[in-house]
């Protein structure tokens, strides 16, 4: 009998459930901050996608400003985040809202937050689409949190691998980053 090849995709949320989520904490971020303007702060690229949607759920006088960091692969894991680009206007008194696509080891989120809060901004929180909490070594409080996932390797939605697959209409786990190497379509293909 043939052995069954495990599944090289893992965990799938579609587009329909990134839609309907985001909208969910879109709506509550206008609750909370109900009489007040905002500053949501992306980081470069991640998160654009992301952003993109979540402002729009958003009925409030906000304000979007970036910020861009050496990525993942290159800034390695010791939590210290080089900045490419920084933000175009201060924040100092202002409700600031960082906006991220994903928290893994937390080490990149807690270096942005070290040098925000250092700005004196009125207030900080995080919102983070995806939350690899498995993989946590630095906790990080996480005020909108939109999926708790495993540990995967994600793309799609804003999320690359090796600057590809950032237009994934789909979020998609890859078990098998090799595969993904070497036949990316046949992994892909059904999600785009
Ligand atoms: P952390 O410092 O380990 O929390 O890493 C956070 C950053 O690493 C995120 O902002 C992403 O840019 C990147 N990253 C972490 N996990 C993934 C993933 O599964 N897919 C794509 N990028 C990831
Ligand atoms: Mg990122």
């Amino acid at each position: 009998m043939a052995e069954a090849t495990p599944s090289p995709v893992g965990l799938v949320l579609e587009p329909d459930r990134i839609r309907e989520r985001v909208a969910q904490m879109g709506a509550q971020i206008t609750q909370d901050y109900a009489g007040r303007s905002p500053i949501l702060v992306g980081v470069l690229k991640g998160s654009v996608m992301f952003m993109a949607d979540l402002v729009r759920h958003i009925d409030l006088p906000v304000r979007v400003d970036f910020m861009a960091i050496s990525s993942y692969g290159e800034g390695g894991r010791s939590g210290v985040v080089r900045i490419l680009k920084d933000l175009s206007e201060p924040i100092e008194g202002e409700d600031v809202i960082l906006v991220e696509d994903i928290i893994d080891t937390g080490l990149t989120v807690t270096y942005l937050l070290t040098n925000l809060r250092a700005r004196k901004p009125r207030s900080l929180e995080v919102c983070a689409l995806l939350d690899k909490s498995v993989r946590r070594i630095i906790e990080v409080p996480i005020r909108y949190e939109g999926f708790d996932i495993p540990d995967e390797f994600v793309i799609g939605y804003g999320l690359d691998h090796q600057g590809r697959y950032r237009n994934l209409r789909s979020i998609v786990g890859v078990r098998d980053i090799d595969a993904l190497a070497e036949d990316p379509d046949a992994i892909v293909a059904p999600y785009v």
